[in-house]
């Protein structure tokens, strides 16, 4: 891999954007540790089965553990998509897996902003910035009746290669 951002981090943060969605535009930008507030609000707009699709097991609540690994630089990549009011409205992280050069890619929306294109966007800004950081493959456990997530992937180029226990785990290549 190449392109390691500064020292104990693992992915140099994606560039920002802007993306309009439901005639809102909205600020796509890399997490930092100090985000923890937000991303708490975000999964406690989240309707359990939203936060079920996300981490495939009922989480009440966000833990302290899932939550410093989520916006750990040093095993993750995080972006969050914001309102213009502030709030976090999406979420999608990169989680560094086995080595250094492939992650777990996964995704969540607030229920209302579902269906506007957050996900197939977000996705994509993680998808580029894995491909032009040097990562070789991304995986993603999805429930099998997640349409939308599969799609998504799918259009990506995800190749579906086990299903077990009702979940579909999908591998995307980045180097030919
Ligand atoms: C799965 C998930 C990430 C998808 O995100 P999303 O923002 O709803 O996805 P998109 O809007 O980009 O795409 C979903 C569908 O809406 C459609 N869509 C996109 N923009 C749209 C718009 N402006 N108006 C109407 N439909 C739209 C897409 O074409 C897509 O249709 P398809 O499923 O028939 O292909 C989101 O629903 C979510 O967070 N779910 C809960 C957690 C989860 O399942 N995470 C995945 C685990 S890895």
């Amino acid at each position: 891999m190449h392109g390691h951002a500064a020292a104990g981090s693992w992915l140099r943060p994606a560039a920002s954007a802007h993306h309009e969605a439901a005639g809102q535009l909205l600020h796509i930008r890399s997490a930092t540790t100090s985000d923890t507030t937000p991303v708490e609000e975000l999964h406690a707009r989240c309707s359990p089965r939203s936060l079920y699709q996300r981490y495939l097991a009922p989480i009440p609540r966000l833990s302290a553990r899932t939550l410093q690994q989520l916006l750990d630089p040093c095993s993750t990549s995080t972006l969050l998509a914001q309102n213009p009011q502030g709030d976090t409205v999406a979420m999608a992280t990169l989680a560094r897996s086995t080595g250094d050069d492939e992650a777990h890619l996964a995704v969540l929306v607030e229920d209302t902003w579902q269906h506007r294109g957050l996900g197939t966007a977000l996705t994509g800004r993680l998808v580029h910035q894995a491909r032009t950081q040097g990562l070789r493959a991304l995986h993603a456990d999805v429930l099998a009746g997640n349409r939308p997530m599969l799609n998504i992937l799918r259009a990506n180029g995800a190749v579906a290669h086990t299903i077990e226990y009702g979940t579909t785990s999908l591998t995307l290549r980045l180097t030919p």
